[in-house]
């Protein structure tokens, strides 16, 4: 063997590894996001983490949705929200003040009256933006590139199904829409069979679904696996600043019905799992899925089908988590929390 050839071999591969490194490591461009949600306790906390995340999300907009509690309460929310999070840059928009069909919902009993349990609220200095949450859709989505844009749907799908009534060639657009909503191996939480966000609009999360768009739920399936305990209420709490002290404070309100229903060692935080999943994906697991919605009268009304062993045979719509590194959510949420004031 001619000697020269080893220790060229070995430098052209420190060569090829340091290239495929420094490929890693140079950023990936941030997410074009826009938030929709209806804030709500678990979607502040949501919002918090997405407004500590500059480098990987580019937050075009919150959009607001009636759901957890009216319209007026879920856009005063998302105001404090942005305020809390020091991103007072970031434009919200108001959307639908109730479903498409059916009579609205809501879940004071869970959010409290103000939709923000365990904090006091007040009227944040920075205003609504002017428009129609569903036109800012319309036209934001109508003019991106394509395949460009995240939309996060954190409540109610409302906003998201009129826009696409409106104006389906908007899809064009869309580069993914990632849903906190729908439940299948365990059941429901505000029927014995549905979650909470499909059930306030199930015909809405019906035209979601058969828009096309390339979809991803975390419903309950996950999110009921990424529970608080005291040990990580206290990682947040020794975080020390104003933005975890009020998650801290929310949660710590927030999760007791669902601790005292389910009998669960913790509570959900539900819609921060949705940001989590556009930051580290890794930290979850699903898989492709044919899934339906049922939207007709009775004990089923707002359940997702999710075909989880493909007996249908039909081809598959959803990317369905079902499970995550609970802890490596929350060590991701303390870290970023740390970087709010
Ligand atoms: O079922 C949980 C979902 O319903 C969460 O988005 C929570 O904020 C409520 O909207
Ligand atoms: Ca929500």
């Amino acid at each position: 063997m001619i000697e020269w050839i080893q220790p060229a071999k070995r430098l052209l591969q420190g060569v090829l590894l340091m290239s495929l490194l420094s490929a890693g490591a140079a950023q990936a461009a941030p997410i074009d996001l826009i938030i929709d949600t209806d804030p709500g306790a678990d979607d502040v906390v949501a919002l918090l983490l997405a407004m500590a995340s500059p480098d990987e999300l580019k937050i075009r907009a919150i959009t607001t949705v009636a759901g957890n509690v009216r319209l007026d309460k879920t856009s005063r929310n998302a105001r404090l929200a942005r305020e809390w999070g020091g991103r007072e840059d970031i434009p919200v928009y108001a959307g639908a003040p109730k479903p498409l069909l059916r009579t609205p919902i809501y879940a004071a009993n869970i959010h409290g009256e103000e939709g923000l349990p365990g904090v006091p609220v007040h009227e944040p200095k920075a205003g609504l933006a002017k428009g129609n949450a569903v036109q800012y859709l319309i036209d934001t989505l109508g003019k991106a590139k394509p395949d460009s844009i995240t939309v996060a749907m954190l409540g109610p799908q409302t906003n998201l199904a009129l826009a696409l009534i409106q104006a389906p060639e908007i899809t064009k657009g869309i580069k993914e829409v990632v849903v906190m909503g729908g439940a299948h191996f365990n059941g429901g939480n505000i029927t014995p069979v549905a979650e909470f966000n499909l059930f306030a609009d199930p015909e809405a999360a019906e035209v979601v679904l058969s828009s096309g768009v390339k979809l991803t739920y975390l419903p309950l399936d996950v999110t009921h696996k990424v529970l608080t305990s005291d040990a990580r209420l206290t990682q947040l709490a020794t975080v020390n600043n104003q933005a975890s002290k009020l998650v801290v404070d929310i949660l710590n309100a927030y999760i007791k019905t669902d601790m005292d229903h389910y009998g669960m060692p913790g509570g959900p935080v539900h819609d921060a799992s949705v940001i989590a999943y556009l930051l580290k994906p890794e930290l979850f697991k699903g898989r492709q899925i044919h899934m339906q919605v049922d939207s007709r009268e009775g004990p089923t009304y707002g359940q997702t089908i999710a075909d989880w062993h493909n007996t249908l045979e039909q081809p598959s719509n959803v990317m369905w988590i079902d499970s995550a590194d609970a802890q490596g959510f929350f060590d991701l949420l303390s870290t970023r929390l740390a970087r709010l004031k």
